[in-house]
């Protein structure tokens, strides 16, 4: 049986118990090489088919360093390549000397240019969702968990980093190379192998974390950071004791194409998320909480997202508000709530991308990416939390993830745990409309605070020409800006433009939140002392969030569409290979 749509893994088959890596970084020629030990704890018999993309096999080897026949599968659009591997007789472990492709889609190499340094070349993975597969040829389903270790081999002057305990570094079998060792001890979903190569500093934060980033910014992340502590005390205040040892964070060249990847251990970050302020350590908040929803308890495919990432959504806002009160915790839930009705917006209430336990045989899962998972997944959350009380909601998430720790369950594993702890609560809500139906259910909970009221009513009396005086502008956060942007009319005068600009200093900004959602603005009128700013950022940044919208506004009128196209075209190769494909969906829809 094939559990996940997205994997040639069969349950008929050993699964791999423990994986060994041994890779050379060679910037030259964009590759990593090496070979993959993937240790199956029994005799494996008959066969074992792997999930490969991309990647170049050259042999196949028992634990007695015989060789093993092979095929590699036709490569299947979504899928990739099946290597099937045939076990004449019982087989413990195979050893397979592969060698990675320039083009794998999990892998994005910079040029020197593409750094703050400028001097050296960076390479960082992205894995999630089935991307592992073109940078290991492995059982890519986060079905399979597995501790893992790893030498990297690199140029000298160069620091590997991995989603993994770094063990140190001795000096490499080649001249002018050095070997950076791993071990992760703890048995992960293939989607967290992670890999950052670069000119990397780092600075210690507390005793257990501390941030890496080229030495241009490691200050700057290191001041933006500091109260990663405090915030993991919170947590496993909140959701138990933090199980992975350390928790380090990396900030990657703007390049990057997520706002953070919840690599275990090694936290991804893009650098837009240095406001200068600490506006943005929300998106910290959110990325830790995965070390309990996600990382400890995971979903078993791409069709039960919305367990790690509603559930993360929730854990984020319960941490925001435990740090920041409540009003806090409220903002984020009203701008989720926009951000959910865009989404919404983009596929139609009647899409079956907007159902929360999804269908995706045949999908690929980066395709349907939105915020669907998110938010109305933590809709969700909170509905069961408000139906249940804090005190046995609190107590009901301890024992979901002592349950079910170090494991990877599907919503329907979730809803009998639910069902058979908390029956009346599960009883009262309609789980199969939340479930699977597409669109917003009925009896969403809803979010009071006056800090969310003012500003909204702000953007509410906007058409009518009210504008918010100076002395409430001042007293203003980051978030009530945001969200004040957020609930305005997206298409404006020249002249309302540049009140804004004027008003709220907005094409100055150092938040990249608000930055983006008023150049969106700007875009969609086309507001041009706003444009060459617009260019700048489609340049300067790979986060995908900021690009689709970007890209979208530009294309609603005639007047800025070649402005988009001829970004694009130009700075298209420094875009990360999803970050690509996204935009040139948004770039097929614009009209002729
Ligand atoms: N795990 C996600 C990023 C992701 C999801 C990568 C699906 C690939 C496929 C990460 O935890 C995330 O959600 N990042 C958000 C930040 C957040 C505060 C919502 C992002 O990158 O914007
Ligand atoms: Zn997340």
């Amino acid at each position: 049986m094939r559990p996940d749509p997205h994997s040639y893994y069969d349950t008929e088959q050993a699964a791999v118990r423990s994986l060994e890596m041994k890779l050379d970084v060679d910037f030259s020629g964009r590759r990593l090489a090496g070979r993959a030990r993937l240790d199956f704890g029994v005799a494996a018999r008959s066969r074992i088919d792997l999930d490969t993309r991309d990647l170049t096999i050259l042999r196949v080897n028992d634990e007695q360093n015989r060789p093993l026949q092979w095929e590699l599968g036709d490569p299947d659009p979504i899928l990739g390549s099946r290597l099937r591997v045939s076990l004449p007789h019982p087989t413990a472990r195979i050893d397979v000397a592969y060698q990675t492709s320039p083009e794998a889609s999990a892998l994005q190499w910079l040029e020197p240019a593409q750094t703050k340094g400028g001097s050296q070349p960076f390479l960082f993975s992205q894995c999630q969702q089935i991307h592992a597969r073109s940078m290991v040829p492995m059982q890519d389903t986060p079905v399979v968990r597995v501790p893992y270790m790893a030498e990297i081999s690199v140029p000298e002057g160069l620091t590997a980093v991995m989603s993994a305990g770094p063990e140190g570094s001795i000096r490499g079998h080649r001249p002018g190379m050095r070997t950076f060792l791993f071990r992760m001890p703890q048995p992960i979903p293939s989607y967290l192998l992670a890999l950052a190569v670069g000119r990397l500093e780092s600075r210690d934060l507390c005793d257990r974390s501390r941030v890496y980033a080229e030495p241009e910014t490691v200050e700057a992340a290191a001041w933006e950071f500091a109260g990663i502590e405090a915030m993991i005390q919170k947590a496993e205040s909140l959701f138990g004791p933090y199980e992975w040892d350390r928790y380090d964070m990396i900030v990657l060249p703007p390049a990057f194409p997520f706002g953070g990847m919840e690599n275990p251990r090694l936290t991804f970050l893009t650098p837009t998320l240095l406001a200068g302020d600490r506006s943005l350590v929300t998106v910290v908040a959110h990325e830790l909480a995965h070390s309990w929803t996600g990382n400890l308890v995971t979903n078993a495919t791409a069709n039960d997202f919305w367990l790690n990432e509603g559930f993360t959504v929730w854990a984020e806002r319960r941490i925001i508000e435990a740090l920041e009160g409540p009003e806090a915790a409220a903002m984020s839930y009203g701008l989720g709530e926009i951000r959910m009705r865009n989404a919404l917006d983009r596929f139609g209430e009647d899409s079956p991308y907007t159902r929360l336990r999804m269908d995706l045989d045949g999908v690929d899962p980066d395709d349907i990416f939105s915020e669907i998972a998110y938010e109305k997944g933590s809709l969700l959350v909170v509905t069961l939390e408000r139906l249940a009380g804090r005190e046995r909601f609190d107590r009901f998430i301890r024992s979901y993830m002592d349950r079910f720790r170090f494991t990877s369950i599907t919503t329907e594993q979730f809803v009998e745990f639910l069902r058979s702890e908390m029956p009346d609560v599960a009883g009262q809500v309609d789980l199969k409309t939340w479930l699977y139906e597409p669109g917003l259910p009925p009896g969403r909970p809803e979010f009071r605070s006056e800090e969310l009221e003012e500003v909204t009513r702000w953007a509410a009396r906007w058409p009518e020409g009210k504008r918010p005086p100076q002395n409430v502008i001042e007293r203003w956060t980051p978030q009530d800006v945001l969200l004040y942007l957020q609930r305005l009319p997206q298409e404006m005068a020249g002249s309302d433009c540049a009140w804004l600009d004027e008003n709220l200093s907005l094409t100055g900004q150092g938040n990249y939140e608000i930055l983006v959602a008023w150049l969106t603005i700007a875009s969609s009128s086309g507001y041009e002392p706003a444009l060459p700013r617009v260019r700048e950022v489609l340049t300067e940044v790979g986060r995908m969030k900021y690009l689709r919208p970007l890209y979208l506004a530009l294309g609603r009128h005639g007047r800025t569409r070649d402005l988009a196209r001829e970004t694009f075209a130009e700075v298209k190769g420094t875009y990360h290979a999803t970050s690509r494909r996204a935009v040139e969906e948004v770039l097929a829809e614009y009209p002729a």
